[in-house]
């Protein structure tokens, strides 16, 4: 499946604010909450919807409606938890399951700690939230434990993907869309994102100035 890379001047301008090291915390954390909003409605674009009659005050209409119940929305931790807002804000009775996974420094391989799925995850679709695709280890490694638990339809939705992030998901699920606000140039050798935003979940929590 081929990516979706959202173009928009709005977005590109969001984006610069974003990866600059001087941005605030409030102002990033505002800023992955609008893009995170963005990339719910791309992943909705073409959803299922039925068919509802709706009284306005002027006429009677057919309307189309979605079945929320229908779809979990899932972080991958920490970073992934700043995309709850936007998601929040297009969808509010949202159901969400968490994954837990941090990459050791040395290795970059996902290292996994926490996985909490409402009980009929099987049954759900999934739409999976982290800001950054770097190796793409941790995505390929969260899709992986969702499948393995029966989840047959998943979206990836991210802030900024590497070119080999993208490729090492496609190539490990081909069947999961990715949606993305930047495709960057490359990592460099420690395994970040080039030019990145740097550290997103340290960026997001005021973990390090
Ligand atoms: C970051 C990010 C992704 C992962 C991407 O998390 O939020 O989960 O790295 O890298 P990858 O594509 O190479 O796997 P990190 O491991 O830093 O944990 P954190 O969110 O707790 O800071
Ligand atoms: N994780 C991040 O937070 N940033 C990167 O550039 C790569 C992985």
């Amino acid at each position: 499946m081929k990516e979706i890379v959202l173009h928009n001047a709005l977005i590109s301008h969001k984006m610069s604010v974003l990866r600059d090291k001087n941005t605030s915390t409030k102002e990033f954390r505002e800023i992955i909450r609008e893009l995170s909003n963005l990339l719910c409605y791309e992943a909705f674009r073409d959803a299922e919807t039925y068919s509802c009659t709706v009284e306005t005050p002027v006429a009677t209409m057919q309307g189309q409606r979605l079945d929320t119940d229908k779809y979990v929305f899932v972080p991958i931790l920490r970073a992934g938890l700043g995309m709850i807002d936007g998601v929040l804000q297009a969808i509010p009775n949202a159901t969400f399951g968490f994954i837990g996974l941090y990459r050791n420094e040395e290795t970059l391989e996902p290292v996994e700690y926490y996985f909490k799925m409402p009980a009929d995850i099987s049954d759900r679709k999934v739409v999976l939230l982290d800001p950054m695709l770097a190796t793409g280890g941790s995505a390929v490694n969260a899709i992986g434990q969702l499948k393995k638990r029966g989840v047959k339809d998943i979206k990836f939705l991210c802030i900024v993907a590497s070119p080999l992030g993208l490729e090492t998901v496609k190539n490990a699920h081909p069947d999961v869309q990715i949606y993305t606000t930047a495709l960057d140039e490359r990592l460099n050798d420690h395994g970040y994102i080039v030019p990145g935003l740097g550290d997103a979940g340290d960026r997001m929590f005021h973990t390090v100035e």
